[in-house]
C-alpha cells in the first residue's frame, strides 16, 4: 500500500503500511544491513496471539535467529527486564553488526528499541508493531525507554529504526479496548495537526475500525509524525505537540496506578481536558473540547476523568511530568481543529478551572 519515507539521525527508513508488510521484512532487512544475527524480542500476549505470524518471521530471515520474550504489561518495562534482554543477547552471540526485530505493542517497541539502543553501545532495531497504537505512533520516531519506580520513561534513549512494518491484518487478534486505545492517538494527529485529517475521521467514526479505514489511519498517521519528526526529531520544540493529551493523561494513569485508564484511554481524557484549558486561557477557540469529545465519545473512547479524581493531585502529577521544564507546567494545546502549539508557563490556576470543568461537563 505504502513505502512511507522517514529521515531521521540515525539514516533513513522506511514505514512499510501494507498487508503482508512481515512477508517483506527478511529480503527488506538484508538488502538494508544484512545483519549477523537477529533476535525477535516479543511479549507473552503477543507470542500467544500472533505465534504463528512469529515463526513465519523467524523462519524467513536469512541469518541466524534468536528469541525473548519478556512478561506483558508497562510493569515489566523496567531496567530488570533490559538485564534480561541484555544477558539473552550476550548468550545468543549478538555482536556489533545483529540487529533487533522488536514484535508487540508501545511497551516491547520502548524496550527492545532502548536495548538495541545500548547493547554494545548500538545496534540496529527493526520495529514490527502489533498494535494499532505502535502503528501510528510509538513505531516511528525513536523514542525508547524504560521506566523507573520513580516515573514512566524516565531511561531511555532516541533510536531511529532502521525499518517499521506495520499490516493492520495484525490487528484482528486485538480487543477492541486495545484498538480504541490506538483510536485515540489517532485522533490526536488530526486534533492537534491535521483539520481536514480529523474531518475524515469524523465522516468515518462508524467505520473506524474497518481495515480500509485503519490502513488509511496508519499511513496518515505515520506521513504527520514522519513530517514532525523531519523538524524535530529531539524534541526540542514542535515534536512536543505529539504529547497533546498526554500531559493530563499520564497524570491519570498514575494516579489510577496504571489499572484504571490503559494509556490511549487517558490520552482521551486528557484531550478534552487539554482543548478546555486552551479555551480557558483564551489560546484556542471556544468550542473546541466539546467537539474533541463528541468525536471520542462517537468511538467509545472515555471522556470523563472520574469524580473522585482531584485536581490538586493531578496538578501535582503534572508539575512532575519530565517534559515540564523547571516545575512550570506546558502543554500541547490546540488553537482551533488541527492547529496547535506548545505552551510553556500554562497557569496552574487554568489547569485547575478546566479540571473543574472537565469533571462538571464530563464527568
Ligand atoms: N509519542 C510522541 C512522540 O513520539 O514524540
Amino acid at each position: 500500500m505504502a513505502d512511507i519515507y522517514v529521515n531521521s539521525s540515525g539514516g533513513a527508513y522506511d514505514v512499510v503500511v501494507e498487508s503482508g508488510a512481515w512477508d517483506r521484512a527478511a529480503s527488506v532487512i538484508a538488502e538494508k544491513t544484512a545483519p549477523s544475527k537477529v533476535m525477535i524480542i516479543t511479549d507473552t500476549n503477543v507470542a500467544s496471539a500472533q505465534g504463528a505470524r512469529i515463526d513465519a518471521l523467524k523462519e524467513s530471515m536469512l541469518c541466524d535467529t534468536s528469541s525473548f520474550v519478556m512478561p506483558a504489561g508497562e510493569r515489566y518495562k523496567t531496567l530488570t527486564t533490559l538485564g534480561g534482554i541484555m544477558s539473552a543477547m550476550v548468550e545468543a552471540g549478538l555482536d556489533r553488526r545483529s540487529a533487533v526485530l522488536a514484535v508487540g505493542g508501545g511497551v516491547v517497541g520502548d524496550v527492545a528499541g532502548f536495548a538495541a539502543a545500548v547493547y554494545m553501545r548500538g545496534i540496529d532495531v527493526y520495529q514490527f508493531p502489533t498494535t494499532l497504537l505502535a502503528m501510528v505512533d510509538s513505531s516511528v520516531g525513536g523514542k525508547t525507554a524504560v521506566d523507573l519506580p520513580e516515573g514512566k520513561n524516565l531511561v531511555g534513549a532516541f533510536k531511529s529504526p532502521r525499518g517499521v512494518f506495520a499490516d493492520t491484518t495484525v490487528l484482528e487478534t486485538l480487543n477492541e479496548r486495545e484498538i480504541l486505545c490506538g483510536l485515540a492517538e489517532s485522533a490526536k494527529y488530526g486534533i492537534i495537526l491535521d483539520k481536514g485529517y480529523f474531518e475524515y475521521l469524523k465522516a468515518n467514526a462508524g467505520v473506524a475500525t474497518e481495515k480500509e479505514c485503519l490502513d488509511r489511519q496508519v499511513c496518515r498517521c505515520v506521513e504527520l509524525k514522519r513530517d514532525i519528526v523531519a523538524r524535530d526529531e529531539f524534541e526540542g520544540g514542535v515534536r512536543a505537540l505529539l504529547n497533546y493529551g498526554h500531559t493530563v493523561g499520564h497524570a491519570l494513569e498514575v494516579l489510577g496506578g496504571f489499572e484504571r485508564f490503559r494509556h490511549g484511554e487517558a490520552v482521551s481524557v486528557g484531550m478534552v481536558t487539554a482543548a478546555l484549558v486552551a479555551e480557558e486561557i483564551g489560546f484556542g477557540e471556544k468550542g473546541l473540547a466539546s467537539e474533541a469529545a463528541e468525536y471520542l465519545s462517537a468511538l467509545n473512547l472515555p471522556t470523563a476523568m472520574g469524580s473522585d479524581m482531584d485536581a490538586g493531585d493531578i496538578i501535582d502529577v503534572m508539575r512532575r511530568d519530565k517534559k515540564n521544564l523547571g516545575g512550570s507546567l506546558r502543554m500541547a494545546l490546540p488553537r482551533a481543529i488541527g492547529e496547535g502549539e506548545v505552551v510553556s508557563d500554562v497557569p496552574v490556576s487554568a489547569v485547575k478551572s478546566a479540571i473543574m470543568k472537565h469533571k462538571s461537563l464530563y464527568g
